[in-house]
Formats: structure tokens, C-alpha cells, sequence
């Protein structure tokens, strides 16, 4: 059985993509049924439209018309019978109340290893710091920004004169692997939360540490 999927997107739509690629794929566990967004200039709109996907732009003019954005996106996404939301560069903080009644069905992906660097700007965050290895993490969506039990996480290495927009390339195209991998092991149940944590069911074939500097 195929998982329905919705896709929340914002803006471009690259992670969509990614989603939207893999999902062609026969033995991949789901389909896209729906991409919705809060901007109605947002680029994935008309890349999911090419790729045949039904995409919508759901009003929300403001922080005051949050109860009415989310009462209709819950009627869209009940009317489609999905079964997971993929946030892909949603930039609005969901309800509370939203999270609780889709618990578990929500998951979002950030670019940087969580829990360092929350909130935006996450490449010139992992700069600042000068961590040696930053990335992406695909997690349970949970009331707080950012937060929720990790799925899974992609490392790449910050190199010597990385600038910002060069280290968010390496992030974003780990990023568009990570998540269809993370997606899978979620419809296919494989990833259950146990006391705020998801227990990753999988065999891993080699676990290789990522040095930096190469060791
Ligand atoms: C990605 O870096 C994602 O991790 C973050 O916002 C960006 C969205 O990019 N949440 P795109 O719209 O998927 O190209």
C-alpha cells in the first residue's frame, strides 16, 4: 500500500522535488498526493503542476489568521486522505493543536544537525561556530521550533573557505537524499517514536565515521 503524502512548501521547492523523484521510483512506499502552499508566488507550485501533482496556495494573511490557514488545511487534507505531511521549506510555525492532532504524521527537515542551530540562518549559525561538520536532520514535527524526535541526520564537512551560500549547496544536496530515504522509513513504519525518540528499524550496513580534517 502507498502512503498519500502532502507536501508544505513555502518557497522553491527543491526538497518537493526530491520527494516528487523518488516517489516515481516503483518500489518506493508513497505517492504525492497534494502540495500546498502559503505563498502563492511560491517556484514549487509550478513544479509540482509540471510533474502532475495537484498544488494549491492556501490563504494566510498574517499571524492573526492562523486558526483559519490551519482549519483549512486540516479540510484539504482530510478530504485527501493523507496519511504524512512533509514540511519542505515551510516557513510558518504551526499550532499546537495542529501538531497534536497530526502526531506523529508531521515531519520537516532543517539544515543543520539538530538540536545545534535552530531557526534560520543555519549556515552562517554553523560559520559562526566554526563546527567542522554541520548538515541537515529529518525529524517528527512537535510544537516547538525545530523541534521532534530525529529521524535521521546527513553530516558534510565545512571546509576551510567555505562561505555561506557554498556550504548551503553541500547541505541542500544531502538534504534532497535524506529526506525520500527518511519518508520511507516512516510510511514503511520503521521509524516509531518510543519515549520521544524514533527507534530506527534497519540494518546499517557499515557504520563509517566522517572525519574533518580527513584522518
Ligand atoms: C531547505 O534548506 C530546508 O531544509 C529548509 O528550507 C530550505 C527549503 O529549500 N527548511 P527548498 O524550498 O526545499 O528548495
Amino acid at each position: 500500500m502507498s502512503a498519500r503524502l502532502a507536501i508544505l512548501i513555502s518557497g522553491r521547492g527543491s526538497n518537493m522535488e526530491a520527494i516528487l523523484n523518488a516517489c516515481r521510483a516503483a518500489d518506493y512506499p508513497a505517492e504525492p498526493v497534494l502540495v500546498l502552499s502559503d505563498r502563492a508566488d511560491a517556484a514549487g507550485l509550478d513544479t509540482a503542476r509540471a510533474g502532475g501533482v495537484a498544488a494549491e496556495h492556501i490563504v494566510h494573511t498574517g499571524p492573526k489568521d492562523r486558526a483559519a490557514f490551519e482549519a483549512a488545511l486540516t479540510a484539504r487534507l482530510k478530504a485527501a486522505q493523507i496519511d504524512l505531511i512533509c514540511l519542505a521549506g515551510f516557513m510558518r510555525m504551526l499550532s499546537a493543536a495542529f501538531v497534536e492532532e497530526w502526531r506523529d504524521l508531521i515531519v520537516n527537515i532543517h539544515p543543520s544537525l539538530l538540536p545545534s542551530f535552530k531557526g534560520l540562518d543555519t549556515h552562517r549559525q554553523a560559520l559562526e561556530a566554526g563546527v567542522k561538520l554541520h548538515g541537515c536532520t529529518v525529524h517528527y514535527v512537535r510544537a516547538g521550533m525545530d523541534d521532534g524526535p530525529i529521524i535521521g541526520q546527513a553530516a558534510v564537512p565545512v571546509l576551510p573557505d567555505d562561505t555561506e551560500d557554498a556550504l548551503a549547496m553541500r547541505v541542500l544536496s544531502a538534504e534532497h537524499r535524506l529526506y525520500p530515504a527518511c519518508i520511507r522509513l516512516v510510511v514503511e513504519g520503521r521509524a516509531p517514536v518510543r519515549s520521544n525518540v524514533a527507534a530506527l528499524e534497519m540494518a546499517v550496513p557499515a557504520a563509517v565515521p566522517i572525519f574533518m580534517p580527513p584522518a
